[in-house]
């Protein structure tokens, strides 16, 4: 099976449908998703796909054709799933700060959902009573992640219901009738360090005894995926064995089995996704050489939100000699993609490709400075597919009421 896309079938995508252009691999999704499988094959695991990260609809249907579930953030990532294919018993709602009614519209498709305040849990238990099972989203108190912008289960962190409410839950759980099914924590974004995970199993198997109808522990996403050259992602299959010993382990203490959910999002598609560009501009300086491409924060925000790293290499000339660019987008701020990056020497129409664009990229674009955002292209069996062309001057328009 070829799970890496060849330069040429870049370049060849790049004159069909033009720069910038998202290009993903579906094998590639399918190769990380049967490596998840394959390590965590000796516990009780079921995997959420989180949407969130790219919800095209063609790659929405082709992660529920290899068979992966999917989780959601909003109630329109969740009918995008139910126009995706998937099946309520398939699809997750982990909410976050909702107004209650998206969680009533989540509960009349019958999907599985995750609560995050106690606000909205009560609501829930004043109307649903124990009718309809559901999970709470925890805050551990645990620092993880790989930016603090990415961490979302510390200690002041907006997410979750803070641990030390737990009373709270319990008084309501008992006032309601609350159907607690599932206990969930996410703690952030990349994380490489395994004892993070483990850490999180232990907080919630602590306090899982309290709920005596619990059937799953949901552990969220947070796998974390290289970006940098020689850099190392979460070790997937010491996991999958730790999470295999500790749940058995419990059950032997407990006589309970509880199955586990994650929520891979990064995991599953970030390198299948690769960003082509070309380069307009060449400027030199007495400091730097400045690359300027033909995209901008507007189209892949991550270097300059999070001062991510992602890797990009030059496809029209990859075996010139090096230089050092300051690889530049052409939005009116300051859009900085790499920094005094080493790289074969760039020219005026090269194409210079973001690789790891899959995850929380074309997702996170906008029409800032009035550009159309770029095409997406699939590659399924080595053919490229368009799954949304580029937008033009009547999709900048749509929506807007011309009052003058
Ligand atoms: N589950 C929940 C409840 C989440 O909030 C997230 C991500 C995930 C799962 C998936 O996490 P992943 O496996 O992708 O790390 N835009 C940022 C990442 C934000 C993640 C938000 N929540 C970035 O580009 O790094």
């Amino acid at each position: 099976m070829a799970t890496v896309l060849s330069d040429e079938l870049l370049q060849q995508i790049a004159t069909t449908w033009g720069t910038p252009v998202y290009v993903y691999h579906a094998e590639k999704i399918k190769e990380q998703y049967e490596r998840l499988l394959k390590a965590f094959a000796k516990a009780d695991v079921r995997f959420f796909y989180a949407a969130k990260a790219l919800t095209n609809i063609s790659v929405l249907k082709y992660v529920k054709s290899i068979g992966c579930n999917i989780d959601c953030s909003s109630i329109n990532e969740v009918q995008l799933a139910v126009k995706a294919g998937y099946t309520p018993e398939n699809i997750l709602y982990t909410s976050n700060n909702i107004h209650f009614s998206e969680i009533e519209t989540a509960h009349d498709l019958g999907v599985h959902i995750n609560i995050d305040s106690i606000s909205n849990l009560r609501k829930f238990g004043q109307k649903y009573g124990h009718s309809y099972p559901v999970g709470i989203r925890l805050r551990p108190n645990i620092m993880a992640g790989g930016n603090l912008k990415i961490s979302t289960g510390h200690s002041s962190s907006k997410f979750g219901i803070p641990l030390e409410q737990l009373d709270e839950v319990l008084a309501l759980v008992k006032e309601t009738g609350l159907f607690i099914r599932t206990l969930h924590i996410h703690t952030g974004s990349e994380i490489k360090d395994v004892e993070v995970f483990a850490r999180g199993i232990e907080v919630l198997l602590e306090v899982v005894q309290l709920f005596p109808e619990l059937e799953v522990v949901d552990l969220g996403g947070g796998f974390k995926v290289p970006y940098k050259p020689n850099e190392h992602g979460t070790d997937i299959e010491q996991l999958g064995q730790k999470v295999a010993e500790e749940f058995e382990i419990f059950k032997k203490r407990t006589g309970k089995h509880l199955q586990v959910w994650f929520e891979p999002g990064k995991y599953m598609v970030s390198e299948a996704g690769h960003f082509v560009t070309s380069v307009n501009v060449l400027k030199e300086s007495a400091e730097h050489n400045f690359a300027g491409i033909d995209t901008g924060l507007n189209h892949l925000i991550r270097p300059m939100f999070y001062g991510s790293y992602h890797k990009i290499d030059n496809i029209s000339n990859p075996s010139a000699s090096h230089k050092h660019y300051n690889i530049v987008g052409y939005i009116c701020e300051t859009d900085t993609f790499a920094e005094n990056r080493s790289m074969p020497e760039i020219r005026e129409g090269d194409l210079l490709v973001v690789r790891n664009a899959g995850a929380y990229c074309y997702e996170m674009a906008s029409n800032y400075n009035s550009r159309f955002r770029p095409a997406e292209v699939l590659v399924v069996n080595g053919q490229p597919h368009l799954i949304r062309r580029r937008e033009n001057l009547d999709d900048l328009l749509v929506g807007q009421v011309d009052l003058f």
